[in-house]
């Protein structure tokens, strides 16, 4: 059951504003449908505004369609709340979408080394949208809301709202890492980001290390700026202004998640895939398909595995979801080729009658089979590259019904901060690591498994997505009340920061 959200003094209207919504059209025998839209954060988001109500506004996920049309799409009940579009034409989604958000920040912002196409027309392209956007919110926002945007895609749109005249509070949150100074510098338009930015009233990272990054960033780039305190929260003076600095690691509905995963369709369906692959050991990854979630290295890690450990042939099989996702861009096409290739070789290697070493699937799951993988599996295989918090390893805990299953997580996963102390926690690049981190999970004993795994379910139950949407709005929403609450009574318990020690 959904718990109350961030009830205390500051109960105002909530805009959340997304690229994306919840729920993405698409065109069917000349009719619009609805599909889930896939990616943390709208898992995250979504139980927020159904205990809370209140507006969210986003890209239905299709261009060029009419506003009426696509707004009466919309118009269904979402438990409480309700659904603004914001159309793209399919020169915005090339150049906004795919091009700026999607080619230049996200890999950027996840330090991958690619050679970026630094297009100007890609970041006028990106102002453009985030004006189209603050057009939408301006509309319907009022000075007693709260007004909470969301992601690398709207990183301008504070100051596109305040350029409109919108004095309501306005918060920021980052889904993605913010990068290294030493990366971040990179970027054609640093500057302009980093002002756009300190137009928010709070802007809030997943992790220490994401908070720290941005905060030498700033120090840096717009060494002017004033930036005070320590601790949980970060002041720094912009225009006359204080803007809020803190990192809030996100969460899930732990309770939703936990709950169905012990009902009674979720429970046989568990039992019907550990029965089909004959009671083995089952190691499970689930990732969009994404060059951030380091893919191509587990399933080499498990190959090598295979090939130093014959033991385990025969009695471990390897399920790796891949959720669709951004196709279009090279990259993540040629990723696409090299994983089929990969479990291609794999399976050639090592498939004996009876036994296929690697399960691949290339769709989007419904929630009865994402939450019965979760509960078969005996291992998560969760080994991103770099990645903000990364969602999976926290709904595989809360699934864990008999709490026997063993975490294999990236220590740069955002969610490796909280997590350390009960995944075995491995570098993605390091393959001999991961091959002797899957072995230790299949010899594992069951005493050591659960008391690892309690501590992972404690953490995440007590730091679920109520508590995430309670520390970022009491650290912000209360600010426009003329009511900021002390430093000390946002003071955030989440576990420090693997990499602290720097900087
Ligand atoms: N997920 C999904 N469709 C699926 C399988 C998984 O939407 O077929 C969800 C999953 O439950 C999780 C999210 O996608 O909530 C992935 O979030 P995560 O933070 O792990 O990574 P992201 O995709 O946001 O980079
Ligand atoms: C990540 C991002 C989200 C994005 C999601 C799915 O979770 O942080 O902002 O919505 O991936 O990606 P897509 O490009 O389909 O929106």
């Amino acid at each position: 059951m959904a718990r109350a959200v961030a009830a205390s003094k500051a109960q105002k209207r909530l805009i959340i504003v997304s690229n994306r919504l919840p729920v993405s059209l698409v065109r069917e025998n000349g009719k619009l449908e609805m599909r889930p839209s896939s990616g943390g954060l709208v898992t995250a988001l979504g139980p927020v505004l159904k205990g809370r109500g209140g507006v969210w506004v986003g890209w239905p996920g299709l261009h060029d369609a009419d506003v009426t049309e696509v707004t009466a799409a919309l118009d269904v009940k979402q438990s409480g709340y309700t659904l603004v579009p914001v159309m793209l034409s399919r020169e915005d989604e090339e150049r906004f979408y795919f091009g700026f958000s999607n080619r230049i920040v996200w890999p950027l912002f996840h330090e991958i080394p690619f050679l970026y196409d630094y297009d100007p027309d890609f970041w006028e392209a990106y102002l453009s949208a985030n004006r189209r956007f603050a057009e939408v919110v301006a509309a319907l926002a009022g000075e007693d809301d709260y007004i909470w945007v969301h992601d690398y895609h709207l990183m301008n749109l504070g100051q596109a709202l305040r350029k409109l005249g919108v004095t309501a509070s306005i918060g920021f949150f980052l889904h993605t890492p913010f990068p290294a100074p030493d990366i971040f510098k990179k970027l054609p338009w640093r500057k302009q980001v980093l002002e756009a930015l300190l137009e928010y009233d709070l802007l809030g990272f997943q992790t220490l290390r994401h908070r720290r990054n941005f905060l030498q960033g700033v120090r840096r780039l717009l060494p002017e700026k004033e930036v005070r305190g320590r601790g949980t929260m970060n002041l720094i003076e912009h225009d006359g202004r204080e803007v809020r600095v803190g990192s809030f690691p996100i969460s899930i509905d732990y309770e939703s998640f936990a709950g169905q995963a012990s009902s009674p369709e979720v429970t046989d369906l568990a039992l019907q895939y550990r029965q089909s692959l004959s009671e083995r050991c089952i190691v499970l990854g689930i990732d969009r398909l994404d060059y951030t979630k380091g893919i191509p290295y587990k399933l080499r890690a498990f190959g090598l595995a295979l090939s130093h450990h014959p033991d385990l042939r025969r009695r471990i099989t390897f399920v790796q979801v891949v959720v669709p996702s951004r196709e279009s861009i090279p990259q993540y096409h040629e990723l696409k080729m090299t994983i089929e290739r990969l479990v291609g070789e794999i399976n050639g290697a090592y498939t004996e009658p009876g036994w296929v070493p690697v399960h691949y699937l290339f769709r989007s799951l419904k929630r009865a089979e994402l939450l019965a993988m979760y509960r078969a599996a005996d291992v998560a295989l969760i080994t991103p590259v770099e990645d903000g918090m990364n969602l999976v390893a926290k709904e595989y805990c809360a699934c864990d019904i008999d709490a026997t299953g063993t975490l294999i997580l990236s220590e740069f996963a955002g969610a490796a901060a909280q997590l350390q102390r009960g995944a075995l926690l491995v570098n993605p690049c390091d393959l001999k690591q991961m091959e002797e981190a899957i072995y230790a999970a299949y010899t594992m004993e069951v005493v050591e498994k659960r008391a690892r795994m309690r501590r992972l379910q404690r953490t995440i139950r007590e730091q679920d997505v109520y508590w995430w949407v309670d520390s970022f709005l009491r650290a912000g929403a209360d600010a426009d009340l003329g009511q900021y609450p002390t430093l000390e009574d946002v003071a955030i318990g989440h576990e420090d920061d693997l990499w602290s020690g720097e900087g």
